[in-house]
Order: C-alpha cells, then sequence, then structure tokens
C-alpha cells in the first residue's frame, strides 16, 4: 500500500521558503518581487487559476497585479501590453495565463515576454536552456514534480523513469529535467505500447488528461507514482490520469487529485519569480 505525497504540505513549505527568501531581500535591497498576470477574457478555468497565484504572490509578500483584458484585444494590442510590462522594471515576472482567444497566436505573445521574465519557462530561450541542461525558470508543474521526489527521497539517477503525455508545458520539460537528474527516460504518447512500457517505470509521471488511462495493474510493484491529470468529471469531482485506487496497491508513493501535483503549480510559480527578482542588479 502506497505513501500518499502531500503535495498540498509541500506546496505550503515551498511557498513559506520563499517568503522567508523575499523578506530578506527586501531588508537586504529594498527590493520586492512583482509578479504580473495577463488574463485574457473570461475562461472561467483561467479564472479560478489566475485567483489562486494572485492569492499566492500576496501572501508571499509580493507586489502582484492582474491585467485582464476583453477577449476582443487584437495580437497587436496585447503584444504592445506584454512589451510595456518587460520594460517596467517593478514587474519581475510576466504570465500570460493559457488559453488565449483563437485569433491570438499564442507561440507569438509567449515569445514576445523578455526571457528574464518568462516565469512560466516557456519561451523558447529558456525552453533551451532546459534543453541544453543550462539554468534558466524552468516550467511549474515538472519544476513542482521534481520537488515533491526530492520530498519523498526518491533520487532520478539511474531509475527508469516513464513520462506519459508530451505536451511543451508538462511532458517534454518533464522528460528533461528527469533525464537531467540522470534518469534513463521513456516518453509515452498515443502511438505507445503504455502498458509494456509503464510496467518498467520506477517512475511513472502521467501528464495525458485521460481520466485513469493508467491502469493499477500495469504499476510495477514498489514504483513512484506522480499524477498531473486533472480531469473534470459529469459529477463535477476531479479524477487523475492514474487508476488511484488499484494503483496505490502497488506504488510505493503516489500522488493524489486533487491535492498532490496541483498545489505544487504555483508555488513553483512563486519560486521562479523569486529568482527573476533576484537576478536582477
Ligand atoms: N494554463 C494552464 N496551465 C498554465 C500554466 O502553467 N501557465 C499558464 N500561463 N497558463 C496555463
Amino acid at each position: 500500500m502506497a505513501q500518499l505525497i502531500d503535495g498540498k504540505a509541500v506546496a505550503a513549505r515551498v511557498r513559506a521558503e520563499v517568503k522567508a527568501e523575499t523578506e530578506k531581500l527586501k531588508a537586504e535591497r529594498g527590493l520586492v518581487p512583482g509578479l504580473t498576470v495577463v488574463r485574457v477574457g473570461e475562461d472561467p478555468a483561467s479564472k479560478i487559476y489566475v485567483t489562486g497565484k494572485k492569492k499566492a504572490a500576496e501572501e508571499v509578500g509580493f507586489n502582484s497585479w492582474e491585467v485582464h483584458p476583453d477577449e476582443k484585444i487584437t495580437q497587436d494590442e496585447l503584444l504592445s501590453l506584454v512589451d510595456k510590462l518587460n520594460k517596467d522594471p517593478a514587474v519581475h515576472g510576466i504570465l500570460v495565463q493559457l488559453p488565449l482567444p483563437k485569433h491570438i497566436d499564442a507561440e507569438r505573445i509567449i515569445s514576445a515576454v523578455k526571457p528574464e521574465k518568462d516565469v512560466d519557462g516557456f519561451h523558447p530561450v529558456n525552453a533551451g536552456k532546459l534543453s541544453l541542461g543550462k539554468p534558466g525558470p524552468r516550467p511549474c508543474t515538472p519544476f513542482g514534480v521534481m520537488r515533491l521526489l526530492e520530498e519523498v527521497g526518491c533520487n532520478p539517477s539511474g531509475k527508469r523513469a516513464v513520462v506519459v503525455g508530451r505536451s511543451n508545458i508538462v511532458g517534454k520539460p518533464m522528460a528533461l529535467m528527469l533525464l537531467a537528474a540522470d534518469a534513463t527516460v521513456t516518453v509515452c504518447h498515443r502511438k505507445s505500447n503504455l502498458a509494456a512500457e509503464v510496467a518498467n517505470a520506477d517512475i511513472v509521471v502521467a501528464a495525458v488528461g485521460v481520466p485513469e488511462l493508467i491502469k493499477g495493474e500495469w504499476i510495477k510493484p514498489g514504483a513512484v507514482v506522480i499524477d498531473v491529470g486533472m480531469n473534470r468529471m459529469p459529477d463535477g469531482k476531479l479524477k487523475g490520469d492514474v487508476e488511484f485506487a488499484a494503483a496505490k496497491e502497488r506504488a510505493s508513493f503516489i500522488t493524489p487529485v486533487p491535492g498532490g501535483v496541483g498545489p505544487m503549480t504555483i508555488a513553483m510559480l512563486m519560486r521562479n519569480t523569486l529568482e527573476a527578482a533576484k537576478a536582477t542588479s
């Protein structure tokens, strides 16, 4: 029977660390980290996420702003807004909440954010840094997964890690972070033989967005299972990408959904924003 990984508790610890360092930064350099979140239009999930990000930023002692343009904003207007934030010395972190309306090219906007202020770690320069093994802001969700592994004493070095999902936001950066930590990494997608790949894994990270795609019986006994999935079911409940009840009988550690990886994303955003502020002279 697996031990549950308490993401809420670890996220609270990360925020407490950031808060303590923020106080030190204020005392020593008179510097207050500033985070601006740009939320375009009225996507209901984005509204919940952005509220959480603002609340966390205030709690750790940052200045935080939300800019909320109408969904009819043009791409050029949004690019001008990003440019203004790029030039604002009080803003150390800029986060453009995704998804953006269809008439806007999200890649264009992400690439317009100054890489030093890209606290999402999505800018091609920062994706390149991760790929090259150089320091830089890391995408918050996989960064949070690495912290969870550390917290449960799971050092990926020499282990077989299977990442299910290859998105630019989670799967790909996750694979690169595990590789940088010396795991032997396999990235799975819709053409993979999932059952066979998962059965070999000492670490499974599921990030596909399909409820209970990963069956409990596939899990290697003693594996560490990290479920990034957050699938809203018709009854309103959240379900992960892993068949939790069966998987927890075989795993050594497993994240619940909710309360596992979810809270870590915002906590690591705070860490990235603090580091962005510290890097300014
Ligand atoms: N939408 C869903 N997750 C994220 C995230 O981590 N960052 C941004 N900017 N938008 C998102």
